[in-house]
Parts: structure tokens; C-alpha cells; sequence
């Protein structure tokens, strides 16, 4: 097939050793090798690609470089018999946007074992509304239910405004649980009771529960997104045999903890980690999210702007400037 040329976002490394990001014409001749061509029509920010647009070496090791963990179109070529020209894809995390060009280019080129072939229920724009955001919160959430936690069961879910904490309140909520987000630093109570939370509480001061290893039991089972302080708060306030999943360090990577949650209360902490999750378990939170969990409001937890605006809003999650989902529509 011949060379097509096609525009992406491509972060550049400086002398002085800074970071700039433009639009950029390239050719389908610098993807990396791969079994699938991908024509993106859609893709979505994460706050993991604002840290490979900041020259973050933990996401990305090597500029310039098109970030982008998500990606959602149609094959253009393939050398895998498990895929054809035309066919609907999704492709999120592996190593995608990380050290391989990602979704924020009109192009990707990726291993066959990266593809999840896009439910029928589910639109390839919807898709990336829920993107890399609402399937760790949909991987989340399957942990929850494979422990036992059954409809009505109330759960705490933290970071509520950012995008796995929004997708985790609205898919608990339309599922029929009783959902208690904790707010960010900046006010969004209204936004996340518009989700379908019961109750948004503040961020909890550690002052509070300094030196107490339990807190009163609350919570059936906790979403935290967070990790540090909300973490511990969590694993200390749920209820005996429930459970914790944790998949973010968002507000810090520290977890001061005793053994007792564990040991008096029997609470499991499941990690989460939907980069490497296997694919029979990414292709099941995925037929959740188009089937049982996909909420009605899924359009309003979403901003959508075009390849050549994305500048901005990646400034905006540095800044904790943004709330929910922003999907990147990729099309000329
Ligand atoms: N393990 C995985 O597979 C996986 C997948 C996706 C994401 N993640 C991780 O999950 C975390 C959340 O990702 P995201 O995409 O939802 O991020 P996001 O959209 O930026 O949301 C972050 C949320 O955390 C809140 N927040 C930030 N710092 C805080 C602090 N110090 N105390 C309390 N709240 C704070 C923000 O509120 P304000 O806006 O008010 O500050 C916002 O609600 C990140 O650490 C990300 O790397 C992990």
C-alpha cells in the first residue's frame, strides 16, 4: 500500500531540555512496524498522556513522539487473519502512546494482540468516551462484582471528577448501587451528583484519623483512583470482608497503612492495572460497557474537540483544570 500522509501531535525535546508540542503532516512510513494499520477517527485524553506530553521518561522514554493511549477506528491493512480492511477497532494502553506512536496521530500501526474488535452496541465515538478512563473503571468495577458486591451495595469512589472517578460514579450509579464520591481540590459536587452520586463528600483531612488504624465502618466496597491519603481512608472505612480497588496515584504514590484492615476486617485491595490486563478480561469489561453498564448520560460526561485544539486541554489536565472525559475527534 502507499505512504499516506496524515497529521498528529508530536511532542519535541528541546536543547535546553524542554518540551514542545505542534500538529505535524507525517507519513504512514514512520509508524513502527505492526500487523494492523489503524485509521483513527477518534481518541480521548488521559492524565497519562498529559505526563507523555510533559516528558514524563516513566510514560515515554524517546522524542519526538505522538502520544495518545487510545484510539478507536477502522483497519486499513492487515496482516492478521483476525482482522480486515474496514472493520470497527478499539485500541487502548499495551504500549500504545507510551513509546509507540499513539492515538493523537490520524495513523497507528499495532500488534494484532493489542485490538479489541469494537462491540456492536457501541459506537466508535462512544467508545472513546469511555476510553482508557471507564474501562479501568469498568475493571474496577468487575473486580467489585466477582467479590460479591451485588445492586444496592454502597460504594466510595475517589477523584468523582476526573475521568475513571466520573465513569466509575456514573457506571455504579445506573447499575443500581448507592454511590459517595469524594470531591477534587476544586469544587465539582454539582457535576458529579449530575452522574448519579448520592453523596459527594470532601476530601477527607488525615489530621482527622491521625494515628487510628480503623475508622467507622461506611462503605460496602471503595473505587480509588488516588492512591495516599483517600487510599488509606478507604481500606479504613469499608465495611469487614469488603473490598478496595486501587488504580491511581493521582493525588500521591505513598500508602500509609497497619495490617489491621486486613487482618480485623478480612478487606481485599485488588490492583488495577488495565495496560496489561489480558485480553479475554479487557474484552469482557468492554462487552459491560457497551451492554449492562453503558449509562444514558454518557454524552454529557464528554467534551469533544478536534485534533488541531488538543494543545489546550492537555494544559488544562496539567493544571487539574478539566472535569470528565475529553474525546479528540480525529478527523479532517
Ligand atoms: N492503573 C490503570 O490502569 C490506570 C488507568 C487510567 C488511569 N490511571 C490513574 O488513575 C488516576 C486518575 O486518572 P484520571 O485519568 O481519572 O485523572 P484525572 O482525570 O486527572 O482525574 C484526577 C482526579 O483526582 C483529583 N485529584 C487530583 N489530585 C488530588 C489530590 N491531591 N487530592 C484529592 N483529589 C485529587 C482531581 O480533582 P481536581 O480536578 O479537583 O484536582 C480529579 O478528580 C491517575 O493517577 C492515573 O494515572 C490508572
Amino acid at each position: 500500500m502507499e505512504a499516506k500522509k496524515y497529521r498528529a501531535l508530536v511532542v519535541r525535546e528541546t536543547e535546553d531540555k524542554k518540551f514542545t508540542s505542534a500538529i505535524e503532516e507525517l507519513s504512514t512510513e514512520s509508524l513502527p512496524e505492526g500487523d494492523v494499520l489503524v485509521r483513527v477517527l477518534y481518541s480521548s485524553l488521559n492524565y497519562k498522556d498529559m505526563l507523555s506530553a510533559s516528558g514524563n521518561r516513566g510514560v515515554t522514554k524517546k522524542y519526538p513522539h505522538t502520544p495518545g493511549i487510545d484510539a478507536a477506528g477502522i483497519v486499513e491493512k492487515s496482516s492478521s487473519a483476525d482482522f480486515m480492511p474496514g472493520e470497527e477497532v478499539i485500541v487502548t494502553s499495551y504500549d500504545l502512546g507510551m513509546n509507540t506512536s499513539g492515538g493523537l496521530g490520524q495513523y497507528i500501526q499495532v500488534p494484532a494482540s493489542w485490538i479489541v474488535k469494537k462491540p456492536a452496541n457501541l459506537a466508535l465515538r462512544e467508545s472513546m468516551i469511555f476510553g482508557t478512563a471507564g474501562l479501568t473503571a469498568a475493571l474496577s468495577i468487575l473486580k467489585l462484582t466477582d467479590h460479591g458486591l451485588r445492586e444496592g451495595a454502597e460504594i466510595l469512589v475517589t477523584g468523582g471528577s476526573g475521568g475513571v472517578g466520573s465513569s466509575a460514579v456514573s457506571i455504579l450509579s445506573h447499575a443500581g448501587y448507592r454511590v459517595t464520591a469524594v470531591n477534587g481540590i476544586f469544587d465539582e459536587s454539582s457535576f458529579i451528583k449530575s452522574m448519579g452520586a448520592d453523596e459527594v463528600i470532601d476530601i477527607p483531612d488525615p489530621a482527622e484519623s491521625a494515628g487510628k488504624p480503623l475508622l467507622k465502618e461506611r462503605w460496602d466496597a471503595a473505587v480509588d483512583t488516588l492512591g495516599g491519603n483517600l487510599l488509606t481512608f478507604a481500606l479504613r472505612s469499608v465495611k469487614s470482608n469488603g473490598a478496595v480497588t486501587c488504580c491511581g496515584n493521582a493525588a500521591s504514590a505513598d500508602l500509609s497503612l497497619t495490617v489491621y484492615p486486613f487482618i480485623l476486617r478480612g478487606i481485599t485491595l485488588y490492583g488495577i492495572d488495565s495496560q496489561n490486563c489480558p485480553m479475554q478480561t479487557r474484552a469482557r469489561a468492554w462487552e459491560m460497557l457497551a451492554g449492562k453498564w453503558k449509562y444514558p448520560w454518557l454524552e454529557s460526561i464528554s467534551t469533544e474537540v478536534k485534533l488541531q485544539n488538543v494543545i489546550p486541554e492537555i494544559e488544562k489536565i496539567k493544571a487539574g483544570k478539566h472535569k470528565g472525559r475529553i474525546i479528540v475527534d480525529m478527523q479532517d
